[in-house]
């Protein structure tokens, strides 16, 4: 999360200038407020008023003529947390590399002493100039963050260096510029949410109160701090986070299918949605009539076990299960954990009203297959993912 951080977004004159649109949409929606500072030549590619749309600030691009009574370059660098350059054209960077303040990015830039992270994007031709070369390497010794242009596609139909940075590895570096932790870079990791619905008939299903938002805040803590994600997700009665590749699922053999798919991809899975342990042995076609029946019977089943059917495929997969138990969960938690073959199981009671379904709160205890039992007080489910994706490093980095 970048919430209460403030980060300028320089915008220069290329032509991957679309994909800082979607830069400045993440960064806001990932909590930061984003200011925009465009050179002349960018306006002419996008305008400005598109970036006051996606960052919900006013853009600077002509530094006289202030909107506000404050000399806004000096203002806004002395607000920044962070200053990310993205595209930054052969031409800012140049500028950059020799102090030269002419426009709004190159003199707003020269006056912040936040961290500057430089994204290039150009003509390989341009990118591999001695002269490009030389001012990235000024640049870096002074301390600015560069991420790499990509090889690939360019606008000219050629292929070669020069394609800006993915989005992703963009933010990735402002997050790492900012000190927050990259810790769970490399990781692979599979996370389950929400509640599996059980079909009756065509109208009407099995399920429970499960509203997605513990998983959700742990598949988004482990992508924050550097994981690749895939959530499966059930019903939920929130949006999933941003920027985390979702497959929807509905019944318990579908979220189990899901999974599966994934087997030998990921190596954490952490199973927080809440799916049925018994299904209806048949689903009625079309809808079942009040008057077509005096007593209705519905034969259910035992549905496949996830967490057994991953331990038994995925012997090396560090597995970590969730007991949602009505009262006092410490010993049925251990007796699911040694059954399953799970790492580690986060047990609640979900009976109290601040603990488990529903709410933005949990009261948790983590206990680990070596027997360890943590008690965790009173928190926010964020502060509660925060917290598992902790214990599974520290117990992971013992193995
Ligand atoms: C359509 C178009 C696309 C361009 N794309 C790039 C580019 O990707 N990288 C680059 O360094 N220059 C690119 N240029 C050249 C720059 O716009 C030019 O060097 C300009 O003077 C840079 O100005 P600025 O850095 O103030 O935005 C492009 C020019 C045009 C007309």
């Amino acid at each position: 999360m970048l919430k209460g951080k403030t980060v300028l977004v320089g915008v220069s004159s290329s032509i991957a200038i679309f994909k800082a649109c979607e830069l400045v949409s993440q960064l806001r929606q990932r909590g930061a407020t984003v200011h925009v500072l465009m050179t002349q030549n960018a306006t002419k590619l996008v305008t400005p008023l598109t970036f006051h749309a996606l960052s919900g600030n006013p853009v600077i691009v002509d530094l006289f003529e202030p909107k506000e009574h404050s000399i806004q370059h000096v203002a806004l660098a002395d607000q920044a947390d962070a200053f990310v350059i993205a595209p930054a054209t052969a031409n800012i960077i140049a500028k950059l590399a020799n102090g030269i303040a002419d426009d709004a990015v190159s003199t707003t830039a020269l006056a912040c002493r936040a961290p500057l992270i430089i994204a290039p994007a150009m003509e390989t031709k341009m990118w591999e100039h001695p002269a490009t070369q030389r001012n990235i390497q000024t640049l870096q010794e002074r301390g600015a963050v560069i991420v790499e242009p990509e090889e690939g596609w360019l606008s000219s139909g050629k292929k070669g260096k020069g394609r800006l940075a993915s989005i992703d590895k963009i933010i990735a570096a402002v997050e790492m510029a900012l000190g927050m932790k990259r810790d769970l870079e490399g990781w692979k990791v599979l996370v389950t949410s929400g509640a599996t619905r059980e079909p009756i008939d065509r109208v009407r299903f099995i399920s429970n109160p499960s509203s997605g938002k513990m998983g959700f805040a742990i598949a988004q803590v482990a992508k924050e701090r550097g994981a690749d994600v895939i959530l499966v997700a059930g019903h939920t009665e929130v949006s999933p986070p941003e920027g985390i590749e979702v497959v929807k699922v509905k019944t318990a053999r579908e979220m189990i299918e899901a999974v599966m798919k994934y087997a030998g991809w990921f190596d954490v899975l952490v199973s927080a949605a809440a799916i049925a342990d018994f299904t209806p042995k048949q689903t009625v076609e079309g809808k079942i009539g009040r008057g077509e029946t005096e007593t209705l019977v519905l034969e259910l089943e035992p549905t496949p076990d996830l967490l057994a059917t991953v331990r038994q495929r995925c012997p090396t997969v560090f597995l970590v299960g969730f007991a949602a138990e009505v009262g006092e969960p410490t010993q049925r938690a251990i007796e699911k954990l040694r059954r399953k073959g799970l790492n580690l199981i986060v047990a609640n009671d979900v009976s109290q009203p601040d603990s488990g379904f529903g709410v933005d709160t949990n009261r948790c205890i983590f206990i680990s297959a070596d027997g360890s039992i943590e008690p965790l007080p009173l928190l926010t489910k964020r502060e509660v993912a925060e917290r598992l994706w902790d214990k599974i490093k520290e117990l992971r980095n013992r193995v």
